[in-house]
């Protein structure tokens, strides 16, 4: 141990609170610091900790967090699962079950999620049904992860029918950030991941699109003060946002700015791949834009900026030449959450407050894609 880390004292760490009574939470915030990370997570360990992740994480970041599991004398198993969203099932679940119960954990088990939203989901939906619910908690290793699914409580599996038919709402104990992971996330994460946090500026905070308007560059070179403010201040707007309606009944949906387009665009051609999400919401909130612009309700400087901060982020803003529009409102009409045959869309009223309508003519849509280079 470090003379430094013996100095360390969590409650000093900087944390963002998720407000939700008895079961609030902390996400805090370490810069390559495996075993003040550790030392945090083992307070709700009392049985041990089981880790979920996969080869691709493991391999690169593994040996340091297991040593430090082993420094803090806490039992602890490890389980990798498959990379990739193909691996959010059912089976996946159930083999984490098996090797629960072969070590003998319990009711005090704690399951810690070391990744992406993969791992993240599966681990947290298994944590919600084991033993009818056991302590969890979050290592996010993605920008993904960080900002979105990490908070909030969603957890989850895919069906073969359809993504995240299978979850609960399982709120972790602790949510446990090392921005340093991310200095191993390719590009396209990474950005991808820039999609959502642009977004939370849109939604939420004008100041906070205008601080990524002056250092954008520097958050996505990894200059860690920078990234720091980038994933806190995502974090306080979700945990703002899932504070006042954990169960999704209302608020909860300006999160899906620019999510109605995307999946659209997700369930047809090349953004088919998962990975593929974020640049398809950067799409979908140039479409939002563009549908609030042509309601009269927004500007087209204010369009502009979000589309220049995009261009920055090398994400795309424009609808895949291959796909045709109607097409892409027929997927939007066929998703599950379209309520009576009405469409809603989360559109902007200015930079950082958005509304929910679902008054937007279909012909309109129509032709904003064909704008954006749909057929
Ligand atoms: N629960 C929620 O509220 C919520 C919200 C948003 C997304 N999600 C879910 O999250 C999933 C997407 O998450 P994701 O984008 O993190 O994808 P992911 O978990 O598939 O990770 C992306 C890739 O990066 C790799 N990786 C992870 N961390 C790394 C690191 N530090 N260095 C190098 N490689 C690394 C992974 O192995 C994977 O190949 C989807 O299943 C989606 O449904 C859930
Ligand atoms: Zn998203």
């Amino acid at each position: 141990m470090t003379a430094n880390e013996e100095r360390y004292d969590a409650s000093a760490r900087p944390a963002v609170r998720v407000e939700l009574g008895e079961r609030s939470y902390d996400i805090r915030f370490y810069w390559d610091e495996p075993r003040a990370l550790v030392r945090d997570l083992a307070l709700f360990c009392r049985e041990g900790a089981f880790v979920v992740s996969n080869p691709t994480i493991w391999a690169l970041h593994g040996a340091a967090f297991e040593s430090a599991l082993a420094e803090a004398g806490l039992r602890y198993a490890v389980e990798l699962i498959g990379d990739g969203e193909r691996f959010k099932t059912l089976d996946t679940a159930a083999r984490l079950y098996d090797r629960l119960i072969a070590e003998r954990f319990t009711r005090g088990a704690c399951i810690v999620a070391f990744g992406g939203g993969v791992v993240g989901d599966v681990a947290g939906f298994v944590a919600a049904t084991f033993m009818r619910g056991v302590a969890f908690v979050q290592v996010p290793t993605t920008v993904v992860a960080m900002v979105d699914s990490a908070v909030g409580g969603k957890t989850g599996v895919d069906h073969p029918r359809g993504k995240n038919l299978i979850g609960a709402f399982w709120q972790p104990r602790l949510v446990a950030v090392d921005l340093a992971y991310l200095r191993t996330l390719d590009q396209h994460n990474l950005r991808g991941g820039f999609a959502e946090v642009i977004k939370y500026g849109m939604i939420a905070d004008a100041e906070f699109f205008a601080w990524l308007e002056a250092n954008l560059e520097r958050a996505l070179a990894l200059e860690p003060e920078s990234l720091r403010h980038v994933v806190r201040r995502s974090c306080e707007i979700k945990a703002q946002v899932v504070g006042a309606d954990e169960r999704e009944s209302g608020l909860r949906a300006i999160l899906n700015y620019g999510h109605t387009f995307a999946h659209a665009i997700e369930s047809c051609g090349q953004y088919r791949e998962r990975q593929f999400h974020g640049q398809a919401v950067a799409i979908g909130m140039v479409a939002a834009a563009e549908t609030a612009l042509r309601m009269g309700m927004f500007s087209r400087a204010e369009a502009e900026r979000q589309r220049a901060l995009i261009e920055r982020a090398a994400l795309p803003t424009r609808v895949p030449a291959e796909l045709a529009a109607q097409d892409l409102l027929d997927r939007m009409y066929s998703d599950k959450k379209v309520a009576a045959g009405r469409l809603r869309f989360v559109l902007p009223v200015r930079i950082g407050e958005v509304t929910l309508r679902s008054d937007v003519p279909p012909e309109l849509i129509l032709d904003v894609l064909r704008n954006l280079g749909a057929q």
